[in-house]
């Protein structure tokens, strides 16, 4: 719920902007108080009139309307918000304000803010899969600047691919998880999920079994409780959840660099199956089968991505959950692997084929921290998700 929560909503120049009018009804049906900004550019695809009739507030458009400047300058307007939301964010507008520009009344405000953005970036596939937009949201990721979408799919100018808005209530979910007062709210907490594939030339890769559903229920369970998540994911099976930040990956190495990079966080919960190794150096051609005989495969020890973290000496998270997907002497196993990565706290499964938990609904997990050994009884992954963020939460606010 959004009760009394003050959102200034920049609107930007794109065709997703009329979904901005369903945000601003979403937004207003949850209690919040909706100040929309239009760009010049936005004019041409909504009208102020429906924006401000579905926010019951003025809309700004003008950075030189003195009457504006006069009932509510730049500065105040800017500061007065609880978020900043940018839907639909523009090429353009991400531009703008990775390089701190100011020539409008949006880009002004964004650069004279001290509160936090969320932007919801939707654009032409080839424009944000362009280097200098990949090089502004690094530098906005950088700053502080929170992102929702954009979502993969159909696109308005028929190409196909990353760029479309995220759907209203995603949006909502997004602005809702900082906005929360939950128990985890202030809190940022990592969320490594899925496997990891490590390619052997262009068609071929070795991975883990993972379908991500226990990662992903994680996330959502810690988002739900007010904190700002990290989802830092391989190829899953499953969606990640709404409202999070998700970091798509497909490597170890890569997660590894994308886990460095969301450092520091309150907690971090290492739930991916990374695949302990690659290969010492994968074909750029695929593989063809010879005469010769089978191929041989040279492998390389991966990072261990949840041992490193454990052992930082600066900058470690204050909680480090690992899992332990064992097939027999559970405990004993899982033990000897919380005390060989140094991570605070070790969920153990099961995972033998006949317990049915890989890819399955349910998960039988035993927690196993410095006070002993937990066993939690059979149930589905969503519950684990919600009894593990629980106790995550009551040992942060310790
Ligand atoms: N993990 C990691 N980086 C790796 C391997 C594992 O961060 N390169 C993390 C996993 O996310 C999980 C934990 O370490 O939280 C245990 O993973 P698991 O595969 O069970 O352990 P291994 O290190 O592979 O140990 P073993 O092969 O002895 O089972």
């Amino acid at each position: 719920m959004l009760a009394s929560k003050r959102i200034l909503l920049i609107i930007g120049g794109g065709i997703a902007a009329y979904k901005s009018l369903d945000l601003i009804r979403r937004l207003t049906e949850r209690g919040a108080a909706v100040t929309p900004v239009l760009t010049r550019a936005a004019e041409e695809f909504v009208t102020p009139l429906s924006v401000s009739a579905l926010a019951g507030e003025k809309t700004y458009r003008d950075l030189f309307d003195l009457t504006d400047e006069a009932e509510m300058g730049h500065i105040q307007l800017s500061r007065s918000a609880d978020l900043i939301v940018v839907a639909p964010t523009t090429a353009d507008l991400m531009g703008k304000m990775a390089a701190g520009l100011a020539n409008d009344l949006a880009s002004t405000l964004l650069m004279a803010t001290d509160t936090p953005v969320l932007c919801a970036p939707a654009m032409n596939v080839r424009m944000w899969d362009h280097p200098a937009t990949q090089r502004n949201l690094a530098q906005l990721t950088a700053d502080g600047v929170r992102f929702v979408g954009p979502n993969e799919g159909d696109m308005a100018c028929g190409e196909y691919g990353p760029g479309r808005m995220s759907e209203p209530l995603e949006i909502v979910a997004a602005i809702e998880a900082p906005l929360s007062d939950g128990p985890l709210s202030g809190k940022r907490i990592l969320v490594t999920s899925g496997p990891t594939h490590e390619p052997i030339d262009p068609v071929r890769y070795i991975a883990n079994r993972s379908s991500g559903a226990q990662g992903t229920a994680i996330a959502r369970a810690l988002s739900a409780l007010g904190a700002e998540v990290v989802f830092v994911t391989g190829p899953a099976e499953v969606p990640p959840p709404d409202g999070v930040e998700v970091v798509r990956v497909e490597t170890a190495l890569q997660m590894s660099d994308a886990v460095e990079a969301a450092l520091p966080v309150d907690a971090g919960v290492f739930a991916a199956a990374v695949a302990d190794w690659r290969m010492a150096s994968a074909s750029d051609r695929k593989l063809k089968k010879s005469r010769d005989g089978l191929p041989e495969l040279e492998f390389a020890e991966n990072p261990d991505i949840l041992k490193r973290v454990s052992g930082m000496t600066r900058g470690r998270p204050g909680l480090v959950v690992g899992f332990a997907a064992e097939t027999d002497n559970v405990v004993e196993h899982a033990s000897a692997k919380r005390a060989r990565k140094g991570c605070d706290w070790i969920l153990a499964n099961d995972v033998s084929p006949s317990t049915g938990i890989m890819g399955g609904s349910e998960n039988a997990v035993v927690l196993i921290s410095e006070d002993g050994v937990e066993k939690w009884p059979r149930m589905d992954k969503g519950l684990v998700a919600n009894r593990l963020a629980q106790k995550i939460a009551e040992t942060l606010a310790r």
